[in-house]
């Protein structure tokens, strides 16, 4: 049994200790906002925050991530108001399959909580996410109006 607490409330999970978060997530917490895409750490569609850090929960195993606070796309608005950053991806229109989106989402909170005013070489150096749908120069902008928001 591992102790998690994922966006604030408390689970006890019953799974191989080598499962990864990822895993953990969707099917023992029943949060699916996380996305399997490569299961490599390469694509970013399964990232969550781990004591506020992004990681590819894909890549994560569940033994690592005993007793911290995890943070999913579900967890992100607070009190029934959007985060900033989920508010800039309505106004400019930004997910088209929405897929890669929330781990996009979680990648670029991190990067705004770490620099408030990203320039675009921090956004390319930052955000490494992939989006089969090509929204990059939409990211690229919303992550501007957020950072003025
Ligand atoms: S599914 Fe985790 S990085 Fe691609
Ligand atoms: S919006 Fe479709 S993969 Fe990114």
């Amino acid at each position: 049994m591992a102790a998690l607490n994922v966006n604030g409330r408390n689970h006890d999970v019953k799974a191989d200790p080598n499962t990864p978060l990822l895993w953990v997530l969707r099917e023992h917490v029943g949060l699916t906002g996380t996305k399997y895409g490569c299961g490599i750490a390469a694509c970013g569609s399964c990232t969550v925050h781990v004591d506020g850090i992004a990681m590819r929960s894909c890549s994560v195993p569940l033994s690592a991530v005993e007793g911290k606070k995890i943070t999913t796309i579900e967890g992100l608005a607070q009190n029934g108001v959007l985060h900033k950053v989920q508010k800039a991806w309505i106004d400019h229109d930004v997910p088209q399959c929405g897929y890669c989106q929330s781990g996009m989402i979680m990648a670029v909170v991190e990067l705004l909580n770490n620099k408030p005013k990203p320039t675009d070489a921090d956004i390319n150096s930052s955000i490494t996410n992939i989006c089969r749908c090509g929204t990059f120069q939409q990211v690229r902008e919303a992550i501007h109006a957020a950072a003025n928001a």
